[in-house]
């Protein structure tokens, strides 16, 4: 069977573009990457792409301000340049609009550090630990209009123990969202997913999840 190919779209450090690549390469994610656009130019994720030999293509959104439209079609054509089948946003720092949405419909992923719908948006564990949370964690979604507000694909919680800070917390639910995106990923890649409103529902998984397991 063809891989599914991705694209991934950053714009910082890469960490979860890096455990996409890993578990491409070693055989738990059957996946081809396609290709990885960020809209910062000097973003690390892209050295992290052209260090595995994956294209990796800077589209700034300089002079884009109030033109988020303009900017999705340039991601389009990029994205379909590559025959992407599956847009993976990770740490990409910018709302896409309905231009990307059409274009890839329940076809583009986000992944976000926080049991969704609690914390949107920024400064996230910050907003947890000032809410005094005892769980939070992360979501893979799919990505709708809306701030991190899509259909729930995957979350993974972790506790917030009394002494930590927003780094300690941060670290604790990166290790998770490393897990579950390429989790989220191979399931798609496997036509397990089926989307009804609101509710993402996973074949296969019936009977573990009556058992009590929550993490597909
Ligand atoms: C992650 O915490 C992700 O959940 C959020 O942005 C951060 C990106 O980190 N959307 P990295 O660039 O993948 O290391």
């Amino acid at each position: 069977m063809a891989k599914i190919k991705i694209g991934v779209l950053v714009s910082g450090r890469g960490s979860n573009l890096q455990a996409i690549i890993d578990n491409i390469e070693n055989g738990s994610l059957s996946a081809e990457l396609a290709v990885v656009i960020s809209d910062q130019a000097n973003a690390y994720a892209l050295e992290r792409a052209r260090k595995h030999n994956i294209p990796a293509v800077p589209i700034s959104s300089k002079g884009y301000k109030g033109k988020r439209e303009e900017y999705d079609a340039l991601l389009v054509k990029e994205l379909r340049t590559r025959n992407v089948d599956l847009v993976c946003l990770a740490g990409f720092m910018r709302i896409i609009t309905l231009v990307m949405i059409k274009a890839f419909p329940n076809r583009i992923l986000n992944i976000h550090p926080a049991l969704l719908p609690a914390f949107p948006g920024l400064h996230v564990q910050k907003k947890a630990l000032e809410h005094g949370v005892k769980f939070s964690g992360c979501t893979v979604h799919f990505v709708d209009e809306g701030m991190d507000t899509g259909p729930i694909i995957i979350q993974a919680a972790v506790p917030v123990l009394d002494n930590d800070t927003e780094d300690s917390l941060s670290e604790r639910i990166l290790k998770q969202e490393h897990k579950i995106y390429s989790r989220a990923i191979q399931l798609i890649a496997e036509e397990r997913v089926a989307v009804k409103g609101r509710r993402v529902f996973v074949s296969g998984l019936e009977n573990k999840k009556a058992e009590g397991m929550i993490n597909p």
